[in-house]
């Protein structure tokens, strides 16, 4: 990067299960810096909430300024890395090369605050929390009669208007339990005065309204409480808004009637009389819905950065935020998956694939999910490219892959760093046998069975620890198989290799071991900060730092190729294993 000329650089703030990542991309697609922090996962172990018989087993929380402390930490490491590298980014000079700011985040993660009072109900509800598993019970219970009497299915009875699965996955029900449990969110929403102050939120609607927003001064604060900001645009793009349950699919619209059967009450537009809290007001209650990639978002108010003085100097300031995609859907933008039929695979906390099927909403008849992978706004409108249509997408979201890894480490401690399991698998020539179903909250793709276990099968005397690590790294892949299957029979899309990202990616015995299993390439591209990229690029296209999708396309480049090198045989015998392995999981208590 020459400072002499100026040049375009885009930013990109990624919000993970995790950590958050901040990274700043150049128009030639590399990327000028990145940085990442780590933030605290809350598992309660007991609540005022719930009764004394009840538990808190598989609850997930996020402290929602831990969140954003987060991701202005990025933000100021950046700066402080940038400075020593003699590029100012706070000064108007410089900060003015940055043409925009793309969000990506950790979907489905819900949570809700007051605008007047800034006031945060409570902790954000993560996405692989399962507390809200009969909030989904209940609702295919009162929306049952739908289902024409397709008793297996009982799940799908929203299917045909939302894409998804009823689970305890999604928003919706995660906005249910907080309406249901958190008496001051209840008082708000039956007060005529207070119901429209009431605002709720993925993460992505979080970091805009803060990004966007005024901090309040200290004394608005009230025994220390933190606040959030004050006058933040409230939006959501429609690839996050499909995650809720609440949005018609077709018509990219939340849909009162959908809200009231998730949410079991009489949701109006604006003005509700009724004194019931689940009456909320959907127009100023959920977030505007917006194409994934516009130039009118919202524009940063700054980032404040720590200098060595004490004093704070602002980043970002005034830069446009142009783009909001979920992690997935921008990972399969940033892997170019911009073609009906290309697809990718994302090993995170957990694991998902998703295949771009156009304009088309192919309806899932396999356990997986019909979702919006992205809506590019007027800017990038082409011959084949009519802004006013999405572009749909086919995923299989799988709750534990990473994560199972880090319980390896932090619960069995078997392991120390999870860059130990690649040689302590290869330390094996196979799994002898044994196989590890990760179902520690149930199943989600393609089973969504809340119930499910998980299970270690085929244990024998001679295994040993590199057995197990081997197992666990091969439940991931095993679990990718599963969900490309269903892949393959609900696109009748002959899926030709896959492209894969994410942190595991560097662990070269489950890309090889991936590729046997799926009998197809696995490829993995120079850029690994593919979902943080992705991001990028749907903010440089909505400000013409990029032109158009080909221009983007020829950035993405094959780092490495892993071919499958298992015979058929053995491909098969294994993968009846694991299926059988499943069935233990499924129905363990019988
Ligand atoms: O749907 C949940 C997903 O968005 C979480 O992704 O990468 O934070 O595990 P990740």
């Amino acid at each position: 990067l020459s400072l002499s000329s100026p040049p375009s650089l885009v930013g990109s703030i990624d919000q993970g299960t995790s950590s958050s990542r901040f990274l700043l991309v150049t128009a030639s697609g590399s990327l000028l810096s990145t940085a990442q922090v780590e933030f605290h996962q809350c598992y309660p172990t007991s609540s005022p909430h719930l009764s004394p018989h009840e538990s808190c087993a598989g609850w997930h929380e996020h402290d929602p300024f831990d969140i954003w402390d987060s991701v202005c930490q990025c933000i100021s490491r950046t700066v402080e890395e940038l400075d020593k590298r003699g590029l100012h980014l706070c000064e108007e000079q410089y900060g003015s090369w940055i043409k925009a700011v793309g969000i990506t985040n950790q979907r489905e993660t819900t949570l809700a605050w007051n605008v007047r009072t800034g006031k945060v109900y409570y902790n954000a509800i993560v996405w692989d929390d399962t507390r809200t598993a009969s909030v989904a019970e209940t609702i295919i219970r009162q929306n049952a009669d739908l289902t024409c009497g397709v008793e297996a299915k009982m799940n799908d009875v929203l299917r045909a208007e939302t894409g998804l699965p009823v689970a305890s996955y999604f928003a919706g029900t995660k906005v249910r339990w907080l309406i249901d449990h958190i008496s001051e969110l209840q008082a708000d929403l039956t007060s005529t005065t207070e119901r429209e102050n009431v605002r709720f939120g993925t993460v992505d609607v979080w970091l805009l309204y803060m990004l966007t927003g005024f901090k309040r001064s200290i004394s608005e604060s009230e025994d220390g409480v933190r606040l959030g900001y004050d006058g933040g645009v409230f939006k959501t793009d429609v690839s996050n808004a499909s995650r809720w349950l609440f949005m018609n699919l077709e018509r990219l619209e939340w849909d009162a009637g959908l809200v009231n059967k998730v949410v079991g009450g009489s949701a109006c537009w604006n003005h509700c009389d009724n004194e019931d809290a689940r009456s909320f007001p959907v127009a100023t209650a959920l977030p505007k819905i917006v194409p994934s990639s516009d130039c009118t978002i919202g524009t940063v108010h700054g980032i404040p950065c720590p200098t060595t003085d004490g004093s704070y100097r602002l980043a970002l300031k005034n830069v446009p935020i142009t783009a909001i995609l979920g992690d997935q859907q921008a990972a399969l933008f940033g892997q170019t998956c911009f073609l009906p039929g290309e697809a990718k695979c994302t090993y995170g906390t957990g694991l998902f694939l998703m295949m771009n099927t156009g304009t088309d909403m192919i309806p899932s008849t396999h356990g997986l999910l019909t979702t919006v992978a992205y809506q590019l706004g007027q800017r990038v409108a082409s011959e084949d490219h009519d802004p006013s249509r999405p572009i749909y997408a086919l995923e299989g979201s799988v709750a534990f892959s990473g994560s199972t890894i880090q319980w390896l480490r932090d619960r069995l401690e078997i392991i120390s760093s999870p860059s130990e399991t690649e040689s302590l698998a290869m330390s094996v020539p196979s799994s002898q046998g044994m196989y590890l179903v990760p179902a520690f909250s149930g199943l989600f793709a393609p089973h969504w069975r809340p119930d499910a276990r998980g299970c270690l099968v085929g244990l024998t005397a001679t295994h040993s620890k590199a057995h197990i690590v081997r197992s666990a790294l091969e439940s991931s892949a095993y679990q990718a198989r599963e969900v490309f299957d269903s892949m393959v029979r609900d696109s009748n899309v002959e899926l030709k290799e896959m492209r894969v990202d994410g942190g595991a990616t560097a662990n070269k015995f489950l890309m090889q071991f991936q590729s046997d299993i799926l009998n197809v390439p696995v490829v993995r591209p120079e850029h690994l900060e593919t979902t943080g990229w992705g991001a990028a690029l749907a903010a440089g296209l909505a400000v013409g730092v990029w032109n158009d999708l080909d221009g983007v396309r020829k950035m993405w480049a094959v780092n490495t190729r892993w071919n499958p090198n298992m015979d058929d045989e053995e491909r098969e015998k294994s993968w009846k294993g694991w299926n059988k392995a499943v069935q233990r999981s499924l129905n363990w208590m019988e």
